[in-house]
């Protein structure tokens, strides 16, 4: 499932060593010295302050932080949605920061899936009239894209509801169209801006499966916005922004840890 085009793009970059581990390059998505600051009336208020970071092939990244710490922030200038005052982002070894507006748009199109709390769902369109946009966004022909749709409508357990309106669908049934149309059109990277916040406790659970399931257990990179411990505990790494800065989220006071000490891995 992986295109090996972007692998083969990716020029020299720092290695952390495990370059030759097959699904685990070093340094898949870089963040260096990330600003990022907004004027409100007469103050600057510093959302991001200097954030760097590096996440290797195919890892399930977490990130924490309270409301306004800039966590949606920073996935838009991850996406290339919005661009930082200083520093850069490197995604497969292409530096989106240094693309114009249309090129950045283009490698959004082609490299990056995004799922948001809201589902944003267009209202107008069936399920998989919604799932097929981002391969027509392509210029993909209309039978092609439905053929293309219906297996990741099959993974997410919709086939049978193609034709419905969405706001025909549950929450969770919403969502889980959503993360067919972040996949359609096969990204490496899949930015989820706290996909479950809006779910009850087990259309969540089943949404969060299934993200991992077609993300991270498929070779593909995700970074999850998120205020659940469950959710948080499933990933490889944790982070929190707070203050301006990304820091380390503590492995060893996560549910992870625990269930991971729950079966036997006590130091
Ligand atoms: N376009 C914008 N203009 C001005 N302020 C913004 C804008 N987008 C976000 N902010 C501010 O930046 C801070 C971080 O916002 P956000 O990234 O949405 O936080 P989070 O997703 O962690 O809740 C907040 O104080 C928010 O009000
Ligand atoms: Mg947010």
């Amino acid at each position: 499932m992986n295109r090996s085009s972007e692998a083969n793009a990716r020029p020299e970059m720092t290695s952390g060593g495990n370059g030759n581990d097959k699904g685990r390059e070093a340094d898949f998505v870089r963040l260096v010295r990330l600003s990022k600051a907004y004027q409100e009336g007469e103050r600057r208020r510093v959302v991001l302050d200097g954030v760097s970071a590096d996440f290797a092939r195919g890892e399930f990244v977490a990130l924490l932080g309270r409301s306004g710490s800039g966590k949606s922030t920073l996935l838009n200038l991850i996406s290339g949605i919005d661009r930082p005052d200083a520093g850069q982002v490197w995604v497969a070894g292409r530096e989106l920061t240094a693309l114009g507006e249309r090129e950045r748009t283009l490698f959004r199109r082609r490299h990056i899936g995004f799922i948001f709390q809201f589902f944003n769902l267009i209202p107008t369109l069936t399920v998989i009239e919604n799932v097929t946009l981002p391969l027509e966004l392509e210029g993909a022909r209309v039978n092609q894209a439905r053929e293309d749709a219906r297996p990741l409508l099959e993974a997410v357990g919709l086939l049978d509801r193609a034709g419905s309106w969405p706001d025909r669908l549950s929450g969770g049934e919403q969502q889980r169209v959503a993360i067919a149309r972040a996949l359609v059109h096969d990204p490496q990277l899949v930015l989820a801006d706290e996909p479950t916040g809006n779910l009850d406790e087990e259309s969540g659970r089943s949404v969060l499966a299934l993200l991992d399931r077609l993300t991270r257990q498929a070779g593909k990179n995700l970074l999850m916005v998120t205020h659940s411990a469950e959710s948080a505990a499933l990933a490889d790494r944790v982070y929190e922004l707070h203050a301006g800065k990304l820091m380390a989220g503590s492995p060893e006071n996560s549910v992870g840890a625990e269930r991971r000490r729950g079966q036997g891995d006590e130091p």
